[in-house]
């Protein structure tokens, strides 16, 4: 395959965020009652802030004003800021720096596409903010994966059309929304979970660009 540009998701992707999402979520859901397990986290990964409240609430059957979810999700966020604070230079995931340089030396573009609001904000504190040559999130689309929007939002912005990019993914409704957009879909995480996509690598430190230019 010619690939002229790849699509990263963040959180789960290029830093540990996706930890940290999952513990906020869990504290809310505590809050509300609700049991909330790390599988029930697999299926909200992804997934916008406002879809993982809905999904969540779900689960019992309940349903809130807007008013009072627009409060929970703003508990939720500010319990997540809270957590990744600490937040640095440190925490890019290993392998991300020199699959970015590997990128640029062969003319690939590098995008991103968040369902985060808080992704613009990451990207700088993990110090790559300038190395993407579009960032698409959740600020800028209106429908969340497994919706293809965002990943086709990237590839608009990169100016690449979709047959010649790869999405990389941990997430099993990212993995569908870049299959859906007609990319190229890589797997970050477990095998069987993300049976969907085309190769599954453990972590983004394993990914090869000369088995993905080999396909
Ligand atoms: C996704 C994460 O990237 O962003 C989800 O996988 C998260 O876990 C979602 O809930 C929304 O993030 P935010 O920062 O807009 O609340
Ligand atoms: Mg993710």
């Amino acid at each position: 395959m010619q690939i002229r540009a790849i699509i990263f998701d963040l959180d789960g992707v290029l830093t540990d965020t996706a930890h940290y999402h999952f513990q906020a979520w869990q504290a809310l859901a505590h809050d509300l009652s609700i049991p909330f397990t790390e599988q029930d986290n697999e299926q909200l990964k992804g997934v916008d802030r406002l879809g993982s409240l809905r999904w969540i609430l779900q689960k019992v059957g309940r349903t809130l004003s807007e008013a009072e979810e627009t409060r929970l999700m703003q508990q939720k966020n500010e319990h997540y800021l809270k957590l990744i604070e600490h937040m640095g230079t440190k925490d890019l995931f290993p392998g991300v720096q020199s699959l970015f340089t590997e990128l640029k030396q062969l003319n690939i573009k590098i995008g991103l596409a968040s369902a985060s609001k808080n992704a613009g904000m990451v990207v700088e504190r993990l110090g790559i903010a300038a190395q993407f040559d579009f960032i698409a999130d959740a600020n800028y689309v209106k429908n969340s994966k497994p919706d293809p929007e965002v990943f086709l939002l990237a590839a608009k912005g990169l100016g690449v059309t979709p047959e010649y990019c790869i999405g990389v993914e941990d997430a099993v409704a990212g993995i569908e929304a870049i299959n859906r957009a007609g990319m190229l879909a890589i797997g970050i995480g477990d095998k069987e979970l993300l049976s969907d996509a085309l190769i599954v690598y453990p972590s983004i430190d394993a990914l090869n660009l000369a088995d993905l230019q080999a396909l």
